[in-house]
Parts: structure tokens; sequence; C-alpha cells
């Protein structure tokens, strides 16, 4: 096996067998020469090249020594990071030029350096005009480093191609992204000064949205839930923020959604992404929730409406579940299923409003609602009622105005049965508006109390209401 030739070992042992050669050649250059290499000495501006040469080579090691010593320890040490390319290149190309121009002034202490650059106008032109692009870019770079809009290791979007990438390093030339095919892109530092750069900062949480489509008769309340909890525990999805799960259109053949997540690690976002979508893949087919694809749904109506015979079959279990259904006949509860019309309610939405005039009942067939009631501008919960409960009775057979709110707190569906079902039903179950009554009268003394008001007369109250409510159904 042969060592690696550019191993830091080799490298190190490299350059002390460097400076050493020089530092000798340099010794025994000038033990040889001895007195003639006196400045001022006839020959001597001759002589004196190798040893400016040698010397020169010396102080570059020097400076590479320093330059090493200074940035790969102290730099990384003090602030955690490695230093700029940009910086070292300056560091070095200062102190060599220092050291060159003290050499130069000890061995030729009779030539004026400063004006031989100073007054030599056709060599700054030429000088000028050969490193235009390059010295553009230097002065790019020096700016960007001073602004310091992004560092090693951030992903970064350049101008308006869009040149995406993990950026390497930033020389005294270009910026050094590597693009997610492992491929170096190379943007020079005065083009990067000129465009946009949006920066994907790897100290921070970056977010992303990945898009996907349900059918309409999907549950928007269950996919949020299905997918949020299916993305959330994906690797390199940041537990520090929930993702987030919305409707971003009801576009023409779906739902169109957008998950919006945070990556712990930016730079690996599209594997993120593709296993963000894998995850909803799984997730909505283990739910039952399908993706769209484009279809047209054609509705062909038929003269009675026809409900499928399982979902008939839970309605008139659920009614029959009822307490103050109770009395009713198999027959009398399904005309009452018959007759019920189903809603399903989104989480926070207002199924009654206090006030509102009310000709229908409610039954909660799936979720839960919250009855409430306003006191002194704010909402007071009174009870929480959820699947076989009823609600809005009150309105139906008294006639008179809701008494409270009634706001869904899941995806809540519930059966509506409006006040001809129930005139119905009266007739044939007298006992049936006495049970309302009862209810009716409870709750009336529940939001009494509530209402901090006092209420003692809930079973007189209750004679009254039933004697109201027979009016009411014109039931003698
Ligand atoms: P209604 O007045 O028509 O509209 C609001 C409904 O909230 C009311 O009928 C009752 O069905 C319901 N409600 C009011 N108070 C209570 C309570 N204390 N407990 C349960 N439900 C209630």
């Amino acid at each position: 096996m042969t060592a690696d030739r550019s191993s830091p070992k080799h490298r190190i042992v490299l350059f002390i067998f460097a400076t050493v050669a020089v530092a000798l050649a340099l010794y025994f250059y000038i033990s040889l020469m001895g007195q003639r290499l006196e400045p001022g000495r006839p020959h001597s501006n001759l002589l004196n090249i190798p040893v400016l040469t040698l010397a020169a080579l010396l102080g570059y090691l020097g400076v590479r020594a320093l330059n090493a010593a200074l940035f790969d320890l102290a730099f990384r040490l003090r602030r955690g990071y490695e230093a700029p390319t940009l910086v070292r290149n300056i560091f070095t190309l200062v102190a060599f030029t220092i050291l060159f121009v003290i050499v130069f002034k000890y061995l030729y202490a009779d030539v004026n350096l400063g004006a031989l650059f100073t007054t030599s106008a056709i060599f700054g032109v030429i000088i000028g005009l050969a490193l235009q692009d390059t010295l553009g870019n230097f002065f790019a770079g020096i700016s960007l480093h001073a602004d310091r809009p992004f560092q090693v290791g951030d992903v970064i979007v350049v101008g308006q191609q869009k040149l995406t990438g993990v950026v390497v390093g930033i020389t005294w030339r270009a910026i050094k992204l590597r693009n997610f095919q492992n491929h170096i892109l190379l943007v020079s530092n005065s083009v990067a000064a000129r465009e946009s750069i949006e920066v994907c900062s790897r100290n921070e949480l970056n977010a992303r949205y990945v898009f996907f489509g349900t059918l309409y008769t999907d549950s928007p309340a269950k996919t949020i839930h299905v997918v949020r909890e299916a993305v959330r525990d994906a690797d390199n999805v940041s537990e520090r923020i929930t993702p987030i799960v919305r409707i971003r259109n009801l576009g023409d053949f779906s739902i169109e959604w957008e998950i919006k997540y945070w990556l712990d690690d930016y730079a690996k976002y599209n594997d993120t992404d593709a296993l963000v979508r894998q995850r909803v893949w799984y997730a909505l087919r283990r739910s039952g929730l399908t993706f769209a694809f484009p279809t047209r749904t054609i509705h062909v109506e038929r003269k009675a409406p026809l409900r499928a015979a399982t979902a008939a079959e839970g309605i008139t279990d659920r009614l029959a579940a009822v307490d103050i259904f109770a009395p009713l006949s198999p027959e009398e509860i399904q005309q009452l299923a018959t007759a019920a019309v189903g809603h399903v309610f989104a989480p926070g939405e207002t199924l009654i409003r206090a006030g509102d005039k009310g000709s229908s009942m409610f039954v909660v067939h799936n979720g839960r609602v919250q009855v409430q009631i306003t006191e002194n501008g704010r909402q007071r919960p009174v009870a929480v009622l959820s699947e076989g409960d009823f609600f809005g009775e009150m309105g139906l057979f008294t006639g008179e105005p809701r008494t409270a709110n009634v706001i869904a707190l899941d995806e809540t569906e519930v059966l509506e049965i409006g006040h001809e079902a129930m005139r119905r039903l009266f007739e044939t179950n007298p006992s049936l508006a006495e049970s309302i009554s009862w209810t009716i009268a409870e709750r009336r003394a529940d939001l009494a109390a509530s209402s901090r008001e006092v209420s003692q007369a809930s079973i007189e109250e209750s004679a009254g209401l039933l004697a109201s409510i027979k009016r009411f159904f014109g039931l003698r």
C-alpha cells in the first residue's frame, strides 16, 4: 500500500524538508560570497539576486507556517469554524509583501521602491487592465466577507438562474458551491455581488413545502391529523416546530394541500421531501383517505333520495339509542331516520347561535359539541355533548329564540330533525312531549344556575313547558 501523498503528515515533512534546504542554501551562499555581498560593493547588486530569491522563498515558507498556525489552530479554537480562504490569502499576500520589501530594502538600500511603482504609469495601466476582472472579484470577495451574509455549510440560491448548493468555500475569485449532484459550481464574487442570494443558514431552522391532493369526499380535519402525525416523526423533520398541514386551494379535481415542515439539516431537503411524500402515501392509505387524480363526478338524480344501507342503519341505531326516543317503536325510529338530515361541521364551527330562531333539533351522530353562554361578553362553557346526545330541542319545542351557542369541538356529524317529523311522533306518543319537557326544564335550570340567577321552580316549570309544547305543536 502506498502512503497518501497529500496526507497532512506527508505535507508537514515536505514543508520542513523544503525550509531546511532553502535555509541551508542561503547560509552556504552567504558564507561563500562573504565580503563580496556588502551593499555598495561592485557586483554586489547582481550577486544579491540569489540571496533575494532564497530569502523570499524562506519568507514565503515562513508566512505559510504562520498562516497555518494562526488560522488552522487559533482561528478554529477561538471561533469554532475554519477561517475563510479569502482571509488567509489576503494575510499571506500582505505578510509576504512586507517581508519582501524589508529584505529588498536591506539588500538594495539605494533603490527607491515607492518611486519605482508610482512613476511607472504605463506599468500601472497594463497591470490594471490585465487584472480588471480579477481585482473586481477580489474586492467583491472582500465586501462579501465584510458583510458575512453566509458561511461555509449554508445552502444558498444565487440569482435568477437559481444556482443552488452548499457553500464549501469563498476564495479571492469565487464562491464555491457543491450542488446536489455533487458537482462543484463556481460563482464569481463579482457576479454574486450583483445578483440576489437566498441564504438558508445551517444554524437556523428552514422550512420546506410539500404538496398533495385529496378527494373532496375525504374529511379535512381527519386529513390534517393523519398527515401531521405521519410527517412529524420522519427523519430530519425538526421536532422543534410541529409541521403545518393546510388547504392551499379548492381545486378542480381535488382539495389541494400543503405541508410546511422545518428541517434539522436543510442541505438534505431533497431526501426529506421524498420521505415526507412517502409518509403521506402510507398514512393516507392506512386511514382510508384517497389521493386525488383528475376526475369528473357525474351526479345522476333519482326521484327518491337513496341512502346507502349501512349509513341508514347507522342512523337508525343512533336514534334508537337516544333516551328521549326510547318510547318509540322500531317503525317510528325508522321514519325518524328517513326524515333526519345529516350535516358535518369542522372543529370550531358554530352549529347554533344564541338568539337565532330555530325550527329543528339535532342528535350528535359522531364527534362532540360544546354548549356555551355569553357572560360579560365572554363565552362560558355550560356542557359538552357527545354521540347520542341531542340539542336544539328548546328552540324547536317552545318556539323561543335559541338559548345558547353550540360549537363543534371535533369534526362533528349531527342529524337534524325538523318540526314536522316531531309533530307526527307527538301525535302517536304523548309521553314523548313529557320527557322532552323534563329535559328542557333541567337544562333551563342549568342555564339559570350557570348565569348565577336563582332557579327553584324547574319542576313547576316543566308542567308549564308541557302545556306550551302541546300548544306549539297543536296537540290536545
Ligand atoms: P336551543 O335553545 O334551541 O339552542 C341551544 C341549545 O343548547 C338548547 O336548545 C339546548 O339544546 C342546549 N343547551 C342549553 N343549555 C344546556 C345545558 N345546560 N346542558 C345541555 N344542553 C344545553
